[in-house]
Parts: structure tokens; sequence; C-alpha cells
């Protein structure tokens, strides 16, 4: 679909839990075929041309959750970084992982820059993923960064950008969010990538996350397509009344 090409798309995977709690299952179950449904994804999202590709995988504010959950998803995420990354590196897929590491087991953080230096090459996809992730936090980092001299007002819009990409891990220039989906029912932003999804398109679906695959992530490409994108001017067309 060219429609896709060279686009950065940004997933809230949520739905987990009730996936898991409708079939008798414990949450952290569903976070198991969560992550099954990050492979299709991942696969589905590099076929079809798509540039940059950002899931939320842990928010800052997961921490809040009983500590059986967190511990799992923890060595959810360790394992998929240990065992995608010779995937990854296969299909030339670049690896990053956005947000807070000081908070994260020592295991998890050395899995995390290995993919990073193992996938530094991989040119075809760009794949992050946040993990201890929280706009809010990464912002208000950010601003604690800015340089006393040369003051404030001199700040550019890019000079920010490159301070919140040092608080974050990000890699540099990776761009701006062009689509935003959210499965599993809510429509809200939950603190994830508020400054990069400035003019971001939102595409919210009932679908659970472990529900979510190729045939979905296509429609929302679709809709996408549809949209028109204007960054607040006027389409050309239309300039003249
Ligand atoms: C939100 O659903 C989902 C999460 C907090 C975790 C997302 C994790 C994965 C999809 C798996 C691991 C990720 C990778 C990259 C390997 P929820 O638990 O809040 O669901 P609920 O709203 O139904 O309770």
């Amino acid at each position: 679909m060219s429609a896709a090409l060279s686009l950065h798309v940004a997933i809230i995977m949520d739905g987990n839990g009730r996936w898991a709690q409708r079939r008798g299952m414990p949450r952290s179950a569903g976070h198991v075929h969560g992550a099954k449904a990050v492979n299709g994804i991942v696969e589905a999202a590099a076929q079809t041309g798509i540039r940059t590709l950002t899931l939320y995988a842990f928010s800052a504010d997961n921490w809040g959750r009983p500590s059986l959950e967190v511990d799992a998803l923890m060595r959810l995420l360790q394992r998929y970084l240990t065992i995608e990354t010779r995937q990854c590196v296969e299909q030339s897929i670049r690896i990053n992982v956005i947000g807070r590491r000081d908070r994260l087991r020592p295991s998890l953080v050395r899995a995390i820059e290995q993919s990073e230096r193992l996938t530094a090459a991989c040119s075809r996809m760009h794949l992050r993923i946040a993990i201890d992730y929280s706009s809010q936090h990464s912002i208000l980092e950010a601003a604690r960064r800015v340089p006393r001299h040369g003051g404030l007002s001199a700040l550019s819009i890019e000079e920010f950008e490159s301070l919140l990409a040092q608080v974050d891990h990000s890699v540099a220039d990776t761009g701006a969010v062009d689509l935003l989906i959210r499965t599993g029912g809510e429509q809200r932003l939950s603190d994830f990538l508020l400054w990069d999804c400035a003019y971001a398109e939102l595409y919210f679906t009932d679908r659970l996350w472990p529900d979510f695959g190729e045939a979905e992530l296509k429609a929302a490409l679709a809709d996408y397509s549809r949209r028109q994108r204007r960054f607040g001017k006027v389409l050309a067309a239309a300039e003249t009344g």
C-alpha cells in the first residue's frame, strides 16, 4: 500500500487484560498473546513500507499495577528483545527503546542496549518500543536541560526536540507521528508521544490488541489515506475563497 510509504505510525496497544479475562485467563496471559500480536504487526508494518513504528509497551504509570503483572511484563519485554533482535537484523529493522532506563532492571537495560547496538545499521524500518515512558516527564526533563546561557527565548523547536531525544533515548530526526492508532475501545492519549502527535491523525478501534493483525492495520491505513491533512492551513483549491 503506497500510502503507507514513509509514515510514522504509533500504536497504543490496549486490551490485553480484557482479552485474557474474557477467556478466563490471568491478565498476564493477555500480555503473552499481545506480544504475539506485536510480532505480526512488526512484520506487516515492514512489508507495508511504514518507515517508523512506535509501540507503547509500558507507561510510567504502569508501575502502579500489581507487582506480578509488572514482573510478567518486564520478563516479556526482555524476552522479546532477546529473541526478536536476530529476526530484526535479518529483516533490517532498527530497534530503539524510548523512555526512562534508570528504573528498569539491569538485565533489561543490557538487552535494550544489545538490541540497539546489533540493529543500529538496519534501515528498512525503525521499530521504537516505549518502556517506562511518559511524555510529560520527557518534556519536563527536556525543559530542565535547556541551557541557562543562550536563553529560553532563543530556543527553536528543533533544539528542544533534540533535548527531548536525549531524555527519551530516541534516535534523532525520527520525525512526527502521522497516524496514532489505539486499540481496546478507549479514546485517549494516555501520556504517549504528546509532542510528536501535534498533527497526528487519530484512529480508535474497539478491537482488543491481541486480535489486532495485518487486516486491522491495513484498515487503519486505508482510513488514514482518506484523511485530508491540512496542518492548520487551507487546501490549495480553497485558497481563493
Ligand atoms: C495495555 O492493555 C497493555 C499494556 C499495558 C502492555 C502492552 C504489552 C504488550 C502488548 C506485550 C509486550 C510488548 C512487546 C513490545 C513485546 P491492558 O493490560 O491495560 O488491557 P485492559 O485495558 O484490557 O486491562
